[in-house]
């Protein structure tokens, strides 16, 4: 059964944001190594974007490596990196034929040069496409976002560009990476694990959180649509009661 006719079109979240886990896991089921796995989850970004441009998502914004993953073995830091690039150059045109603005959230400056110029290039290429936009975060991690917004605000307080007392909810959100997206509408994790792994700490302060077992290559636009009908279900009540929102 294709579930996308059990979703309500008039109530889509406006942004979808997803942590995409599992690779590694679904690389060891098949006794592979784990560039294997994020090969083949460049397949579920592949769908999900497709799938959620159809739907008329406006947003979707995806975890592709966070700020603790430089840990990770050097050679697997590679093959991510490597993906991006590849992944950008065999796309960009997919992504200018369906009108799919890229943009990119993070420590954009840690990208290899390589990286980085890809990267730049194709968000040059896409800025003026407005029926998506999809945002990497990349070299990300929520925290950093925070302590670079902290720095950034105190700098104009002490330039006399803000004062002290002006600082408000839109303040900072100005000076978070994320400044022009709006809140986080429903947050995806794969994979099982049921945390928020330092990602989108501020902007999903009242989103809807699902999680589901499914590992990140296996996930398909079916498990998406059945990420929004469950959300559709939820009743989102930001702190007032059920009678007041009725
Ligand atoms: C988590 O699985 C996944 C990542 C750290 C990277 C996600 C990257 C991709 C899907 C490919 C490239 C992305 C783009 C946007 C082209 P894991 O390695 O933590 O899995 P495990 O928890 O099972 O070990």
């Amino acid at each position: 059964m294709d579930l996308k006719n059990n979703i309500l079109p008039h109530a889509l979240p406006k942004h979808i944001a997803i942590i995409m886990d599992g690779n590694g896991r679904w690389a060891k089921q098949q006794g592979m190594i784990r560039a294997f796995g994020h090969e083949n989850g460049t397949k579920s970004v592949k769908e999900t974007v497709e799938a959620c441009a159809e739907l008329g998502i406006e947003n979707l914004t995806l975890y592709a490596f966070s700020t603790e993953n430089w840990n990770r073995p050097k050679l697997e830091v590679q093959t991510l990196m490597k993906l991006l690039v590849s992944s950008l150059t065999k796309e960009l045109k997919t992504l200018n034929d369906n009108n799919i603005k890229l943009a990119a959230i993070g420590n954009l400056q840690a990208l290899p040069k390589k990286v980085y110029k890809e990267l730049s290039d194709a968000i040059e290429s896409t800025k003026n496409n407005t029926r998506m936009t999809l945002s990497l975060a990349l070299s990300y991690g929520s925290r950093d976002e925070i302590v670079n917004a902290v720095k950034e605000i105190s700098i104009k307080v002490k330039n006399n560009i803000i004062s002290h007392e002006n600082i408000d909810e839109s303040i900072i959100n100005e000076h978070l990476y994320t400044q022009n997206l709006p809140d986080v509408d429903l947050l995806v994790r794969t994979s099982g694990e049921q945390r928020i792994s330092n990602f989108l700490l501020w902007q999903i302060a009242y989103a809807e959180l699902h999680f589901t077992s499914v590992l990140w290559p296996d996930f398909t636009r079916q498990h998406l649509y059945e990420a929004i009908i469950e959300y559709q279900k939820r009743e989102r009540r930001f702190g007032k009661t059920s009678d007041q929102l009725s």
